[in-house]
């Protein structure tokens, strides 16, 4: 259970669950290690012993809007967003220990308060958060997982999208982004068919173009670099069925 370290909260794991991809890369600099253990312990999210965490707590202003980030790589979606909406609560989630360095020397640099950080499994953070407390959750270029066999290592998969509609309030928004078409047509499958969203697309011009207020990752530009063309999805979350 105890996989991060410090995962208190009473909502099972799956046993299947198993996080695929790397959690380190090159060994730090030793300014980006300094950045690790002096600054993560100030901004990293310590899971609750009981019941869901409400991620307004997580912030001294309690802020009305909290958004979350799975997979923010090195954060440039992430502080250009927390930049540009200093207001908002953002949750960032990335295992890839290096990715979390950079983030935190960009946190640092442009002097935000308005960040935290999961360093792990961004699902385990999801099933702990409480119901409808997110107004926006970004999943920017997931890692493709383009073979066959390896399709079932993907992030977004219809158990994550349960977790996710949970955790989000109604008329939040999703946004999905990737240059792995097939990957895409999974994604927009497991979307399409599920009663909580709807596809924002106003025809599919839309999906070739990020909406002004979507910044830019480096994963991506390396991909249009590479003469990839990106999709970018959004969805809404719809309103829950008030029982009469
Ligand atoms: C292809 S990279 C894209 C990074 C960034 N979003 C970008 O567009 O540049 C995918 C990232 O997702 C992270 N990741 C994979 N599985 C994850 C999980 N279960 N929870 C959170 N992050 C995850 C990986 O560590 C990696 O940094």
């Amino acid at each position: 259970m105890a996989r991060n370290g410090h995962h208190h909260c009473d909502v099972p794991l799956e046993q299947a669950r198993i996080l695929y991809g790397r959690r380190r890369g090159r060994p730090l600099r030793p300014g980006r290690r300094e950045l690790i253990d002096t600054l993560l312990p100030r901004f990293s999210i310590v899971l609750p012993d009981q019941g869901a965490l409400d991620p307004a707590t997580l912030f001294p202003d309690s802020p009305a809007e909290t958004w979350l980030e799975i997979g923010f790589g090195s954060g440039e979606h992430l502080v250009a967003q927390a930049g540009r909406y200093q207001k908002t609560g953002f949750l960032g989630c990335e295992p890839f220990i290096n990715g979390v360095a950079s983030l935190l020397a960009k946190i640092q640099h442009e002097g935000l308060a308005n960040i935290r950080i999961f360093p792990d499994d961004g699902r385990i953070l999801l099933d702990c958060l409480a119901e409808a407390s997110l107004g926006r959750v970004f999943i920017l270029f997931p890692d493709p997982w383009p073979k066959k066999r390896h399709a079932k290592r993907r992030l977004v998969s219809s158990r994550t999208i349960d977790a996710i509609a949970r955790a989000m309030k109604d008329d939040a928004e999703l946004r999905l982004a990737s240059d792995d078409h097939d990957y895409i047509r999974w994604m927009l499958e497991r979307l399409c068919r599920h009663e909580a969203f709807q596809w924002l697309a106003q025809g599919c011009s839309h999906w070739w173009q990020r909406t002004p207020d979507w910044p830019g990752t480096r994963y991506e530009t390396k991909a249009l670099r590479a003469g990839r063309r990106c999709i970018y999805l959004r969805f809404r979350r719809l309103p829950r069925l008030t029982a009469t």
